[in-house]
């Protein structure tokens, strides 16, 4: 985990939040290969499930929502984690995290009696600070497609079994921090919440557990680093039936990477008692009204991106040279190519990598670097998980050909310079 961390920051792919002034706990900001990063893997997440299938819609709703929203959903009595606090740290601990001696883990001081802590954060809208003003920053992007569900099937004329697909920011003032950005209170879901009649919710929930499974693999995860864990009916959620965590063999241990709930029809009914609205759905082929079950993958961006970087890390010898790489699946590697001159003293030379760098950018992320020898170059393409380097050298000036190197295999390949675009389309698709 350290050398993620370490990783993460050395490269530009995760900084601590507000680091001059000395960090905010468990907010992190991504650098300009996070950012890369997480644009890509919100890009395969969205084509799989979006544009790929023709049964799921997109949404992007609004992150501050009307309060009693999270009244209906069962946020405000029940989004809670029971605490106790040490006397003489002051550390604030879940009760679940205390030993059997009741005594403070950090210090080993005496802890007070349980209260309890909802995990939403809280703010006022308006001019004036009342309990009118109150609302929250959504802990989960859910709500935003129930309140959306009527609008959705009457401009879209969707018929269930149908789904709407979101990916946005949630908050949760998180008590325990740690373990880089699994745990933040600020983060990223990609959550679908999928309609469809009562009494066909279970074939879709083990549906639904298969096909997200499989898409971790489909990027490159280990299938041995995955597992499917059903919850125990003492843990579910307040909302759900039943449901099933996606875990992940982190450094720290087994974690979840991904829930997938069967939510039933909670969220509609309550929201309909609590706006007044209907929000049944009316089978115009069966001349039924119902309102309709959810089955809801729910995946945390973050969380992903953490697995994709542990998983994909590679240490090795090369010609008794430690090489470290990140062999990331190509669709999510920030940089797609980097074109190196081998002598960057020749203006031709350097010419020519630009002009192909410049080539290559219109199609995807494609880079240029002079500022080392070439060992040294591929050594830092290597790290942050290019898959293609294209080296320029003397020959490249009469043959018209450039070296196209693969992270992988590190197979050479002599290609003419009017073919690498193309081939590096057909690669990289
Ligand atoms: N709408 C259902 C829901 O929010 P959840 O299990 O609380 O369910 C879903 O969260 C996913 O969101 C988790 O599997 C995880 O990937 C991500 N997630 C939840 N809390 C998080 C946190 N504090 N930091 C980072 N990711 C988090």
């Amino acid at each position: 985990m350290e050398k993620i961390v370490s990783l993460c920051k050395r490269r530009g792919f995760i900084f601590q939040s507000s680091e001059i002034y000395g960090g905010l706990a468990s907010t992190w900001d991504y650098g300009p290969l996070g950012a890369e990063l997480k644009r890509n893997l919100k890009e395969a997440w969205w084509r799989s499930n979006v544009f790929e299938r023709d049964d799921v819609e997109g949404l992007d709703a609004s992150i501050l929502m009307h309060p009693s929203v999270w009244i209906a959903s069962g946020h405000v009595s029940n989004f809670e984690d029971t605490l106790v606090e040490c006397k003489s740290c002051n550390k604030r601990h879940k009760i679940e995290s205390i030993g059997k001696d009741k005594k403070c883990p950090l210090c080993g001081g005496e802890l007070t009696g349980a209260h309890q802590f909802n995990l939403m954060l809280k703010t006022n809208l308006g001019p004036v600070k009342s309990d009118l003003s109150v609302t929250y920053m959504r802990p989960e992007t859910a709500q935003g497609i129930f309140v959306n569900f009527v609008n959705v099937v009457n401009s879209m004329r969707r018929k269930i079994p149908f789904g709407i697909a979101q990916i946005g920011k949630s908050f949760r003032n998180e008590v325990t921090t740690g373990n880089f950005t699994f745990r933040s209170r600020e983060f990223e879901q990609m959550e679908i919440e999928f309609f469809v009649k009562p009494g066909t919710d279970e074939e879709w929930y083990h549906k639904w557990v298969d096909e997200r499974f499989n898409w971790y693999t489909k990027f490159g995860i280990k299938k041995e680093n995955l597992k499917k864990r059903e919850h125990a009916k003492d843990e579910l959620a307040h909302y759900a039936k039943a449901c099933t965590d996606i875990e992940y063999n982190f450094p720290f241990g087994w974690s979840e990477l991904e829930g997938i709930a069967n939510r039933t029809d909670f969220d509609l009914k309550q929201h309909m008692k609590l706006s007044g609205q209907n929000l049944e759905y009316y089978d115009d082929e069966t001349k039924e009204r119902y309102v309709p079950y959810v089955i809801e993958p729910s995946g945390g961006i973050d969380r992903s991106i953490l697995a994709f970087l542990v998983d994909s890390y590679r240490e090795e010898k090369v010609k008794d040279q430690k090489r470290v790489s990140l062999a990331i699946h190509k669709a999510l590697a920030p940089i797609k190519a980097a074109v190196l001159p081998l002598l960057r003293n020749r203006p031709e030379i350097v010419k020519l990598a630009k002009d192909i760098t410049n080539d290559l950018k219109k199609s995807f992320k494609a880079m240029y670097d002079d500022t080392a020898s070439i060992g040294r170059l591929y050594r830092r393409q290597d790290e942050i998980g290019t898959p293609y380097c294209i080296t320029v050298d003397v020959d490249s000036l009469s043959d018209n050909k450039v070296t196209v190197r693969d992270r992988d295999t590190m197979i050479q390949d002599r290609i003419a310079v009017g073919m690498v675009k193309e081939f590096l389309a057909e690669k990289l698709k």
